[in-house]
C-alpha cells in the first residue's frame, strides 16, 4: 500500500520490508563477527528495549549464532510525533548485569536521550562493555556521546512508523516504514 492512516495522520511508504531486512542482514553478520568469542558460560546480553524494538530484535534473533541470553526494559520519551526530552523508565533494565557484555538493541535513535540514560544505568551495573544496535538513526538530531555502533539504517529528521515503531501506539505491526506525509 501506497498510503496509511493512523489516528488522524496519513503516512506514505519510505523502506520497503525487503530494504530493512538487508540492512538487518549486515548488521547481524558484524554482530556474528564481533562476539564470536562469546560462550555458554560467558554469553552475550542481547536487552531488547520494548515495545518499539521488538520485532528488530525478533529479526536479529533469527540472524545471529553467537551464545545470548534475551532480556528486555521499557524506556519511553516519545509523545506523538515528538520527544519529551524525559526518559521514563516502564519497565526497570535487568538486574546481574556486572561483568557482562551488553548489546542494547534499539529501533530508532533520534536525540539520543533513550540510549544516553540506558548506557548510564548500565555503567551503574558494572557492565564489561555496552554496544548498542540500533535499526535506524536520525543522524542530523543525534547530537550524543555515546557511540552506536551498530546502526542499520540512517534516516533524515521525519516521522516514521511501521516495523515496531508506532504513532501513539497504532502501526507497530506494519511490514515495511512509512513516513508522515505533510
Ligand atoms: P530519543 O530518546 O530521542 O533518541 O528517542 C528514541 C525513542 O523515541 C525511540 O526508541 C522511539 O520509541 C521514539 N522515536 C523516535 N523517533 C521516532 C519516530 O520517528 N517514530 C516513532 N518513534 C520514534
Ligand atoms: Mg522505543
Amino acid at each position: 500500500m501506497e498510503k496509511i492512516t493512523l489516528h488522524d495522520k496519513t503516512f506514505r511508504l519510505f523502506i520497503p520490508n525487503q530494504d530493512i531486512e538487508k540492512a538487518i542482514d549486515a548488521v547481524a553478520l558484524q554482530l556474528n563477527q564481533d562476539y564470536a568469542d562469546s560462550t555458554d558460560q560467558d554469553p552475550a546480553i542481547l536487552l531488547c528495549t520494548l515495545n518499539g524494538a521488538v520485532i528488530f530484535a525478533a529479526e536479529l534473533l533469527k540472524r545471529v549464532n553467537f551464545p545470548l541470553v534475551l532480556k528486555a526494559c521499557k524506556l519511553s520519551s516519545y509523545q506523538g510525533t515528538s520527544s519529551t526530552g524525559v526518559v521514563k523508565t516502564d519497565v526497570p533494565l535487568p538486574n546481574n548485569l556486572e561483568g557482562k557484555r551488553v548489546i542494547i538493541v534499539e529501533d530508532i535513535v533520534d536525540t539520543g536521550n533513550t540510549i544516553v540514560a540506558m548506557t548510564e544505568q548500565l555503567r551503574q551495573k558494572n557492565v564489561k562493555d555496552a554496544r548498542v544496535c540500533t535499526l535506524l538513526l536520525k543522524k542530523d538530531v543525534y547530537d550524543k556521546d555515546v557511540k552506536l555502533d551498530y546502526v542499520a539504517m540512517e534516516i533524515p529528521n521525519r516521522f516514521i512508523v511501521g516495523f515496531g515503531l508506532d504513532y501513539d501506539e497504532l502501526g507497530r505491526n506494519i511490514k515495511d516504514i512509512y513516513v508522515l506525509d505533510d
